[in-house]
């Protein structure tokens, strides 16, 4: 069965960045892939190639074993994508919002209605749906994001760090979700800076440095042979090459100068 995405060769370039060099990989059914990389490796730019917000300078994207700038309109139909910072209509209620993307997603009104209001629930948030997103806090905005993105129930789900601005709570029911489509037989996409995040939820990873992929594979697998320490380490290392406690050590030394 071919996977439900395959990214072969992607590469984009931003003037002289390249800012994604080359990336290769592929994401089946029931798969959670952890897209692994420090702040500025080449993360989102990869989402938004994925999510046909920006063209590739090079490579192939295939959904379901088909080129998606084949049919661009129906292959953003069936995924779901929460951004990095989301970008919401402040001025509209929670449920107006909501109910805005089921009317651009085709969803009846009486599925809306029910599915907004379990997921509101589910997320705490159903008591605050009548109050304009502006009052929302982070979270909030980031519960409502997620909730708008899997209302039409999207067999790839393309989320970058959607655990940002989670409490506690929030990150673990989150987690629970992501756990939970995968096993129904969807493919998700993560990205994420976290390690410890990625380690969590994720099957299969792939680690970027500088736009390029520098490591990938089984997470489990991975975690066996090196151990959550040293695999943490290894990441740093093979990603940043910086020595984080000298690091700190120069900022504190900065902030303390006189
Ligand atoms: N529109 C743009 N024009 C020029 N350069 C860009 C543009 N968008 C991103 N870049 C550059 O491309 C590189 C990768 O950025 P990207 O946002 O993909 O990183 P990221 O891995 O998502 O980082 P973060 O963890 O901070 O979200 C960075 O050097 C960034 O400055
Ligand atoms: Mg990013």
């Amino acid at each position: 069965m071919a996977p439900i995405l395959e990214v072969r060769n992607l590469s984009k370039r931003y003037a002289s960045l390249l800012a994604v060099d080359a990336v290769n990989f592929s994401i089946s059914r029931g798969d959670v892939l952890g897209y692994l990389g420090p702040n500025g490796s080449g993360k989102s730019t990869t989402v938004k190639m994925l999510t046909g917000l920006l063209e590739p300078t090079n490579g192939e994207i295939l959904f379901q074993g088909r080129p998606v700038r084949d049919d661009l309109i129906a292959y953003k139909r069936a995924i779901g994508y929460v951004p990095e910072e989301a970008q919401l209509y402040g001025f509209l209620t929670g449920w107006e919002y909501l109910e805005l993307i089921a009317t651009l997603r085709n969803i009846p009104e009486r599925v809306f209605e029910a599915k907004a209001k379990a997921m509101l629930e589910a997320f705490t948030i159903y008591t605050y749906r009548d109050a304009t997103i502006s009052s929302y806090s982070k979270g909030m905005r980031q519960r409502i994001a997620l909730i708008s993105a899997t209302m039409h129930n999207p067999d790839l789900l393309i989320l970058d760090e959607p655990f940002a601005g989670l409490d506690v709570s929030s990150g673990i029911v989150l987690r629970r979700v992501i756990e939970q489509l995968a096993a129904a037989g969807k493919a998700i996409f993560f990205a994420s800076p976290a390690i410890e995040v990625v380690e969590r939820v994720c099957g299969h990873f792939v680690l970027l440095r500088k736009g390029k992929r520098i490591a990938g594979g089984n997470m489990a697998e991975t975690l066996a042979q090196l151990g959550y320490t040293r695999l943490e380490e290894a990441f740093v290392q093979m990603a940043e090459q910086t020595d984080t406690a000298q690091t700190a050590r120069d900022i504190v030394a900065a902030i303390e100068a006189s």
